[in-house]
């Protein structure tokens, strides 16, 4: 089943924003197969944001997502990475539809409350830079019956 990984960033930790976010997910209907509130080292933002390193706003990305605890999560389910990229609405929030997350609650790019990955490789390899083995969870629940 398709894995993708999700971030609630910063801004969508000090907003109280976590709750909100799970459950648009969990009623969705994908699966939670790993998640943790933590800080970021420097070394693993600039990893995790490597190919935005000759963008102009790389050195504010890297502060900003360093600057407080995010909530990093694996999610699972049939077209999950393009489905939560629709989710999330546009990466402007000041362009995204409302319904969308970062439509309803965000106002600046900068402060975008949300990251996903966008294709299956940068979702591997962001599962792997944020998660080991032992953290993601293999299990079945009845409801995905339902789906
Ligand atoms: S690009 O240039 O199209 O490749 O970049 P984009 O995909 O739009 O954005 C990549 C991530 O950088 C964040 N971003 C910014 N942060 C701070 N300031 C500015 N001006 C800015 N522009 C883009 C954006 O939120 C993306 O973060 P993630 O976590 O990948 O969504």
């Amino acid at each position: 089943m398709e894995q993708t990984f999700l971030m609630v960033k910063p801004d969508g930790v000090q907003r109280n924003l976590i709750g909100e976010i799970v459950t648009r997910f969990e009623r969705k209907g994908f699966k939670l197969a790993g998640a943790k509130l933590m800080n970021i080292s420097k070394e693993t933002a600039e990893q995790h944001y490597q190919e935005h390193n000759d963008k102009p706003f790389f050195g504010e990305l890297v502060s900003f997502i360093t600057s407080a605890p995010v909530f990093a999560m694996v999610w699972e389910g049939e077209n999950v990475i393009a489905t939560a990229r629709q989710m999330m609405g546009k990466t402007n929030p000041q362009e995204a539809l409302p319904g969308t997350i970062r439509g309803d609650y965000g106002l600046t790019v900068g402060k975008n409350i949300i990251h996903g990955s966008d294709a299956p490789e940068s979702a591997k390899r962001e599962i792997d830079l944020f998660f080991n083995e032992t953290e993601i969870v293999e299990f079945e629940k009845n409801g995905n019956n339902w789906v």
